[in-house]
């Protein structure tokens, strides 16, 4: 399979016909972004999957010039898995101006949790999302849950600005041993990794303990968490599911438990649905 430039692009969807699905990526593609693939070809008659590494969503002093590149892989692999088009646009393509003027604005949903430690990283990821699903004009477009947050600030993007077209979740993939599987991943050495663990560990212990209310499944999560002295914790919440604030101690129904650490150099995320009490 050709990846196609910004100029192909038009033509080449213009021939798609049916439902078009498109599966938006920065590469180094892993079993997360397979399933998103196999989720659209179920769901839709052709899929798009773009992979571009958007430098707008990457702040100062982040990974952007060591983010993994494995683009004859990638390629491959959706050969493999039956994609129809792969749009891969170079970086001057996409901003011909360098910086744009005009960017698309996170609002308050972004300034929570990720976009707390990451100024600036939503709007530059809301920015390229808007950018590619004009370019790709899909009927569906499918977001991994294990980006919790950029997943709603997408759907909230689609209806405030009246794109029109259906955002589909996918539940997030794991490895055998439940570590989120992440693009990031690789950047993990063994002890890392080891450690990386108690993240799906001290969720999976919030998870248990949801029968019994709020303040467990934060105190289950958190002792899973205190006991990994190698694990920088950033944050660790349950929250709404749609205003991602904190849920009261009361709080019965369904929340997010998210967690994000650094390992070593490496900064993961992660999260699980739960349904308290
Ligand atoms: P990237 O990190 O490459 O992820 C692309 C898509 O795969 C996202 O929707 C993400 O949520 C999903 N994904 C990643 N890991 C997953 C896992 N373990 N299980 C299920 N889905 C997973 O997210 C981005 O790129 C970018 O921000 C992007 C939306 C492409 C805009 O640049």
């Amino acid at each position: 399979m050709l990846a196609l430039t910004r100029p192909e692009l038009a033509a080449a969807r213009q021939a798609l016909t049916g439902r078009v699905a498109v599966v938006m990526t920065m590469g180094a593609l892993h079993e997360g972004h397979v399933e998103l693939i196999r989720q659209a070809r179920k769901q839709a008659d052709s899929v798009i999957v773009t992979i571009f590494l958007n430098p707008l969503q990457f702040g100062a002093g982040e990974d952007l010039a060591k983010y993994p590149r494995t683009f004859e892989n990638d390629l491959e692999l959706c050969t493999h898995e039956g994609v129809d088009l792969v749009f891969h646009p170079s970086p001057d393509q996409m901003y011909p101006d360098g910086d744009p003027g005009v960017r698309v604005t996170a609002g308050a949903l972004g300034e929570k949790l990720e976009g707390a430690s990451r100024p600036g990283h939503f709007d530059g990821v809301l920015t390229v999302v808007a950018k590619l699903l004009h370019l790709t004009k899909p009927d569906m477009a499918f977001f991994g849950q294990k980006d919790a947050q950029q997943l709603l600030l997408i759907r909230q993007m689609v209806r405030d600005l009246d794109f029109g077209c259906e955002i589909v979740a996918v539940p997030t993939v794991r490895e055998p041993d439940r570590l989120a599987m992440s693009s990031r991943n690789t950047y993990l050495t063994d002890l890392d990794r080891e450690v990386a663990l108690a993240l799906s560990r001290a969720l999976a212990a919030g998870e248990d303990a949801s029968p019994e209310g709020a303040s467990a499944i934060r105190r289950a999560a958190r002792e899973v968490l205190v006991r990994e002295p190698l694990l920088l914790v950033d944050y660790l919440v349950l929250v709404h599911p749609e205003t991602l604030d904190d849920v009261p101690e009361w709080y019965r129904g369904d929340a997010l438990l998210a967690v994000a650490a650094k390992v070593g150099r490496t900064r993961l995320i992660d999260n699980v649905p739960v349904v308290v009490g």
